[in-house]
């Protein structure tokens, strides 16, 4: 006697075999590939408030795994659905892209004629109102001097550089980091009453900020951040990319990344924006600077009210625990940046990597098995509380685009 067919929705198969089947996360969104049999699409406006509550997306992933070509058909895809995208590119991977969405480049070069002054107050000013906007200001500032000094900032020079701020931003006057600097080397009377001691003794107290902020702007940000912005940019279309490439490739570069994120924000917090991710690649070159990580993490915050997702870039974890122990305040940034970023798109990771990211991420022992041999393009998606382990999938005309090892592999065909 045949024994009946045993039927089951597909929730229950779901339950059983939460690779091959998840329920998904609605069609009504961006393709991104395959989870088992269903197709996977994303979008974090159309997944509030259901899945998750802030739309920021942290990508990890060791190198060559497919992270940046995963974020370039995201943010192509996005096009398509009317988001717009804002991109940091320090490595200058997105021309391709940016041409096959018909806009421009701003190539930031040291010596070149494209300027960003990171405290523009932006659009959104108004709106912020100029405590807020002063607010913003500093906390870049004490982030760039930090960075810059390698250690923390005393108490003095802290208020030293609010009052430096403020001295040069009065009225609707834009203030840019030569002006700060100057104002810190020579602080007036009222400055100095300002916190019961002598114009002498602050600037004494906040020289060695004075002479970083200085150098910075004779150095490594001068032509590029050191005055008023330069550069007109269509914000309503579909893209805009900052090119990064020129800049050595040393520890200033964390100080370059900070202003250029800092100017894309106040461009971007405008009121009624239209949905934008904001990518910061190698976003791992900001976190590993307690300063600049510091600042990152606070300006995270920011982004739901504005309709912006920040898509953040790094290798590992341990990028952002690399230099404390579990009670430092690096780890308490890292724990805090991951509860800022509540879509973690985990690409293949070293053995020694697992159990952390297990116990910080919360992986199932499924998804840890998964972690170790993944194959390229293969990454576990947490979205809000949901699991998914998804292919990402890339057409020959995206390949084309967004493919970094073209040329090498356009090379050993020829071989
Ligand atoms: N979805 C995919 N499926 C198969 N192969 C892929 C996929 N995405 C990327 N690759 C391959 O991996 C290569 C590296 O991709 P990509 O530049 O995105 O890596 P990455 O993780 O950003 O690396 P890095 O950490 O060095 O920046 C691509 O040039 C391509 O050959
Ligand atoms: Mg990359």
């Amino acid at each position: 006697m045949a024994r009946p067919a045993h039927r089951a929705t597909t929730a229950n198969v779901a339950g059983l075999y939460p690779f091959l089947a998840g329920p998904g996360l609605g069609s009504e969104a961006a393709y991104v590939g395959q989870d088992g049999t269903s197709a996977f699409c994303f979008d974090p406006w159309a997944l509030y408030p259901r899945f998750l509550t802030n739309p920021n997306i942290l990508v990890l992933g060791q190198l060559g795994r497919g992270k940046s070509a995963l974020v370039k058909t995201m943010v192509m895809r996005g096009a398509l659905f009317g988001r717009r995208a804002a991109v940091l590119d320090p490595k200058g991977e997105y021309h391709d892209v940016a041409a096959a969405l018909g806009v421009e480049l701003i190539r930031l070069s040291p010596g070149g004629s494209v300027r960003l002054n990171p405290l523009d107050a932006g659009p959104g000013a108004a709106e912020l109102g100029p405590r807020e906007v002063q607010r913003r200001r500093l906390t870049l500032l004490q982030s760039i001097a930090t960075a810059a000094l390698k250690r923390d900032l005393r108490p003095i020079e802290r208020a030293a550089c609010r009052i430096a701020l403020d001295a040069v931003s009065s009225g609707d006057a834009v203030p840019t980091l030569p002006q700060v600097a100057a104002a810190l080397m020579e602080p007036g009377q009222t400055a100095a009453d300002e916190i019961r001691t002598t114009p002498d003794e602050l600037a004494r107290s906040s020289h060695d900020v004075a002479l970083e902020l200085r150098r910075l702007c004779d150095g490594d940000l001068a032509g590029m951040f050191d005055g008023p912005s330069t550069v007109d940019v269509d914000w309503d279309g579909p893209l805009v990319v900052l090119d990064l490439s020129q800049m050595a490739d040393d520890e200033g570069l964390a100080i370059l990344m900070a202003c250029a994120t800092a100017w894309i924000q106040a461009a971007v917090a405008r009121p009624g924006a239209q949905h934008r991710f904001i990518v910061l690649d190698e976003a791992w070159r900001l976190l590993n600077d307690l300063g600049t990580g510091r600042w990152l993490r606070s300006s995270l915050k920011l982004a739901r009210q504005y309709g912006v997702a920040n898509i953040l870039v790094i290798h590992r974890l341990s990028d952002l625990l690399a230099a404390g122990d579990a009670g430092s305040e690096k780890h308490a940034l890292a724990s805090g940046l991951l509860s800022d970023t509540e879509t973690r798109i985990i690409y293949a990771q070293p053995d020694g990597e697992v159990a952390e990211m297990a116990a910080l991420l919360g992986l199932s022992r499924s998804d840890q098995e998964h972690l170790v041999d993944m194959q390229r393009g293969h990454a576990i998606w947490k979205v809000g509380r949901t699991s998914h382990l998804v292919e990402h999938r890339v057409s020959d005309f995206e390949k084309a685009i967004t493919y970094t090892d073209q040329a090498m592999e356009t090379n050993a065909g020829a071989a």
